[in-house]
């Protein structure tokens, strides 16, 4: 049912920050982020958008399934760090790749990439497009506050890209929001308005790690479980998990209350942190061009968010 990944590609900027320089800005170390997080490293954009990113992961995504921009039918972005929100990010991937398809953002947060493939995977169903473009694409740099200890040593810019086409592959999927912005949101300020009466937030990522923390855990091993329940196998039949890199303690977690072997995680928080919605396209890529994949393997990817939200999916390679 639905649909087949033709090609993945990922970007991220060049710009490296360790964990060293942050110890300079803040009041951290790296051995706090080591042990607390499981971030090294992250690469920060200097100069580019997220959709200039999202334009690059989407090139190298083409490039892998074989086939042009003018082909798209669709182009479904996720995003919470673009530099306009208007015009769409995936408006703007539309235009920098030369596509002439209709493109849209979906906004879920952390949970943004698999929110938009499912979109897409629905456009598909409904029948008149061939192929389908989905990216992740974040530069959360620009919206962190760069003073706050908690939130600017975990994330990290970049983006990710799937093109799809119709196909039998999507075994299951799961969505889920819970709506409520105590635990995790991003206020976007409010210009000058002089109609407001209340205090705005200031633009930048405000979240209680622990209550994030606890909601991830119970999300990714729920999510599994569901998937795996709809494509009728057990999870110890899933051959790879890509999940949400948000911090490698809730990965571990997840892992052993799931009984899989953490063997089976792709994780690579270490070099990248936290990109939100571009972390599971990323680390998706890296696993198709690793050349562990075998035709036929399993793979569940799982993200979860600000919202709160959450996703997992389950797709055969
Ligand atoms: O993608 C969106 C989804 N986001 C997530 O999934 C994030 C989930 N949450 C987490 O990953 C973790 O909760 C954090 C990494 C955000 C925080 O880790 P924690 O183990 O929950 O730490 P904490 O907030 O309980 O803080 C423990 C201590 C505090 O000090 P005291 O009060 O014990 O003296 C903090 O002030 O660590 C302190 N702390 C730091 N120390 C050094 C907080 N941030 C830092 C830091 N460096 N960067």
């Amino acid at each position: 049912m639905s649909f087949q990944i033709l090609g993945t590609g990922a970007y991220v900027p060049e710009k490296i920050l360790t964990n060293e320089e942050l110890s300079q800005m803040v009041d951290t170390s790296d051995e706090w982020i080591t042990q607390r997080v499981g971030v090294k490293t992250r690469h920060i954009s200097v100069n580019e958008s997220a959709a200039e990113m999202g334009a690059k992961a989407a090139q190298r995504a083409l490039e892998a399934a074989g086939i042009s921009a003018a082909q798209l039918g669709l182009i479904v972005g996720a995003t919470v760090s673009a530099d306009q929100c208007c015009p769409s990010t995936a408006a703007k991937v539309q235009q920098a790749i030369g596509a002439s398809c209709p493109a849209f953002d979906v906004n879920s947060a952390c949970s943004g990439f698999l929110f938009a493939l499912d979109t897409a995977a629905a456009f598909i169903v409904r029948g008149g497009i061939e192929y389908a473009l989905v990216f992740g694409a974040e530069r959360l740099s620009r919206i962190l506050d760069w003073t706050d200890r908690s939130t600017c040593v975990i994330f990290g810019d970049g983006a990710g890209a799937f093109v799809i086409a119709k196909g039998e592959n999507y075994l299951g999927s799961h969505l889920f929001t819970q709506g409520g912005e105590s635990v995790l949101a991003i206020p976007l300020g409010k210009g000058n308005s002089p109609f407001y009466e209340k205090e705005v937030a200031p633009l930048a990522v405000h979240m209680s790690g622990q209550e994030t923390f606890k909601f991830a855990v119970k999300q990714i091993v729920g999510g599994i479980r569901l998937i795996a329940e709809q494509a009728g196998i057990t999870t110890d039949q899933i051959n790879w998990i890509v999940p949400h890199q948000a911090n490698i303690r809730i990965i571990d977690l997840a892992a052993r209350r799931l009984g899989i072997p953490m063997e089976k995680f792709v994780v690579n928080i270490e070099r990248y942190g936290n990109t939100s919605s571009a972390s599971v396209p990323i680390s998706f890529d890296e696993l198709a061009r690793s050349g562990k994949l075998k035709k036929g393997d399993l793979i569940a990817m799982c993200a979860f968010g600000g919202g709160l939200s959450s996703a997992a999916c389950l797709i055969k390679w």
